[in-house]
């Protein structure tokens, strides 16, 4: 695999939202999260769990959990004035929950910041520095690890959604997996095999996301 057909895979991706029924096998989810700890992470902490859901009773828990909780919140929306903004947006909370043969439910904790620790060690204050925390490092680690989860999930031909809908059911969802303080879920991720192949999502220009700083005579082609 080279440059461009990595590229050409990573642009192949979209987030599936429809499954068939077929379940996914054990071995496959067991290499879903086997491509997810793959990931970097802070001095290489792996502040991430991963709740791997296919009994269809807890599924049907998850998703009414989220369910109810949208439609609360719908309610509430639909007495104000941007009822007609929200729409049926609230569906993409649970939909994709309701056919996934697999909901996964990735979590982070966070760490006790040691820098910060060493810094106060040496009679300094922590405050004045910016450290791994400021960037909800731990966070980001277990993101990281999603975005390989979503990528070896296209490798073995599934679709996959990961979603920050379900957080609106968090307390009950957390509850129903026993994830306790201090892990917090990241989302779920809904996996199956595709019903459905959603169109692209369009991407924003390069030019409007990168900044350059370069010297002028840095190379413009690849060194072939
Ligand atoms: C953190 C995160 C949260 C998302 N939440 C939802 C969600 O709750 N429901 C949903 O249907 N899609 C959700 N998505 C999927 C996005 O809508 C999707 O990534 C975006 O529209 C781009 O489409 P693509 O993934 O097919 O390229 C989420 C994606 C991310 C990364």
């Amino acid at each position: 695999m080279n440059g461009d057909s990595f590229l050409d895979l990573l642009s192949q991706r979209r987030s599936v939202r429809a499954f068939t029924a077929q379940p996914v096998p054990h071995a496959v989810l067991e290499r879903l999260v086997q491509a997810a700890i793959t990931a970097p992470s802070p001095t290489n902490r792996q502040p991430w769990r991963f709740a791997v859901v296919t009994k269809a009773e807890l599924r049907q828990r998850i998703t009414e959990a989220v369910r109810d909780r949208a439609e609360e919140m719908k309610a509430i929306i639909r007495k104000g004035h941007h009822a007609e903004d929200f729409g049926q947006y609230g569906d993409f909370f649970h939909e994709p929950l309701s056919t996934a043969a697999a909901i996964i439910v990735p979590q982070y904790r966070v760490y006790p910041d040691l820098i910060a620790n060493l810094v106060a060690s040496g009679g300094g204050d922590p405050t004045k520095f910016h450290t791994a925390a400021s960037m909800q490092a731990e966070l980001c680690s277990t993101s990281a690890a999603c975005m390989a989860l979503l990528l070896q999930s296209q490798a073995e031909g599934l679709g996959a959604c990961w979603m920050s809908g379900p957080m609106i059911g968090r307390d009950e969802i957390q509850r129903l997996l026993d994830i306790r303080d201090p892990w917090k879920m990241v989302g779920a991720i809904a996996v199956g095999y595709p019903d459905q192949l959603p169109t692209k999502q369009p991407r924003k220009p390069l030019a409007q996301v990168v900044s350059w700083f370069e010297d002028d005579a840095e190379p413009r082609e690849a060194q072939k």
